[in-house]
């Protein structure tokens, strides 16, 4: 058989131990032969690609980022290329793709599934907020390294008596503020699914002061916003592919509780840092079992489908329903973050 592989969208760690999982299972055990496309879907369009062989992949299990590249494209683009993607297939004699890839990759990889492509999708985000697989790869690494931030950061606030409102990654779901929040004790926890009011969390963050609390940790979820009404606030506008660009949250509301608290307050804003670097070791075997099972997935003709982790077990799922909605924080778990707004 002939597989190719791709990584789309924003990288995560984990990326390379499914790229290494993928060659070990199909050139290492059945003798098949694979080739990676450099850029994603860019790759995909344009024919770019490279032979993957055991040497290729050997010492990137722990290694951050992809070795393949990745990009985003912008789904009209996808859209017309679905003719272009077909003739490179045919051209490489490819039996089957393997995209890895978040939202936006799984339903392009469900677009060229539609149109008759061989596709087994792979999921990856930090954001831990595709539905239909209860893990994602990258999201551990992601709250280790914004946990790690936390309880440095706190030793600092404490020093200055201050507030520090500390920015994480999460463009519509607060899963990565939520449990590094929770890891590191955070004193409130903002995430995008509960819009908050701003009289509550400067009354959350005074009592600390009030009952004699030096200092404040509040985690913000990149994507929150304030209720309607609740303070002014400037949104991002969108970027070139029509995503939303971010507001500066962590920015804008330190400026309003210095105002409201009298207190130094100061945003961070971790970024990046949260998706560079070396996966965990959970991530590294979710990664490694997904690369494998894709390829199985491939072997027995299952297309159309994307491997999922569902309890301790990994299936398959159709891409249907795994671009059919987001898993968002249910009132239940934020509750449970002991730090309710
Ligand atoms: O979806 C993963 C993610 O890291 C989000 O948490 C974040 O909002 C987004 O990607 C950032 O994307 P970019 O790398 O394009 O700035």
């Amino acid at each position: 058989m002939r597989i190719g592989v791709l990584t789309s969208g924003g990288d995560c760690p984990g990326l390379n131990a499914v790229i290494r999982s993928v060659v070990h299972r199909a050139v290492g055990d059945h003798g098949d032969e694979v080739v990676g496309f450099h850029d994603g879907w860019r790759g995909l369009l344009e024919g770019d690609h490279r032979p993957l062989d055991l040497d290729a992949v050997a010492h990137i299990l722990a290694a951050g980022g992809t070795i393949l590249g990745s990009s985003r494209v912008r789904p009209e683009q996808l859209r017309d290329g679905v003719e272009r993607a077909r003739e490179h297939l045919a051209r490489l004699r490819l039996d089957a793709v393997i995209p890895i890839g978040g939202e936006g990759t799984l339903k392009a990889a469900r677009l060229l599934s539609d149109a008759g492509l061989p596709v087994v999708g792979v999921p990856k985000t930090i954001d831990n907020d595709i539905a239909a697989t209860d893990a994602t790869f990258g999201f551990d690494t992601a709250v280790g390294v914004a946990t790690e931030a936390l309880d440095r950061l706190k030793t600092t606030a404490e020093s200055h008596q201050r507030v520090l409102i500390v920015e994480v990654m999460g463009r519509h779901t607060g899963w990565i503020a939520l449990h590094a929040g929770m890891a590191a004790g955070a004193h409130a926890i903002v995430v995008p699914e509960r819009p908050f009011d701003v009289d509550e969390l400067t009354a959350v963050v005074g009592k600390r002061f009030e009952a004699g609390k030096r200092f404040a940790i509040v985690v913000v979820a990149e994507g929150a916003k304030p209720r309607e009404g609740s303070m002014p606030f400037e949104t991002g506008g969108t970027d070139v592919y029509g995503h939303e660009r971010f507001a500066g949250v962590a920015r804008q509301l330190a400026v309003e509780l210095e105002r409201r608290l009298g207190k130094e307050a100061r945003p961070v804003i971790l970024g990046h840092v949260q998706r560079g670097g070396t996966p965990t070791a959970y991530d590294r075997v979710l990664a490694t079992r997904f690369g494998r099972h894709a390829v199985e997935a491939a072997h027995r003709g299952e297309f159309g489908m994307m491997t999922a982790l569902r309890g301790t077990e990994i299936t398959l799922v159709p891409l249907a329903e795994a671009v059919a909605r987001l898993k968002t924080v249910p009132d239940e778990r934020y509750a449970e973050s002991e730090c309710v707004l």
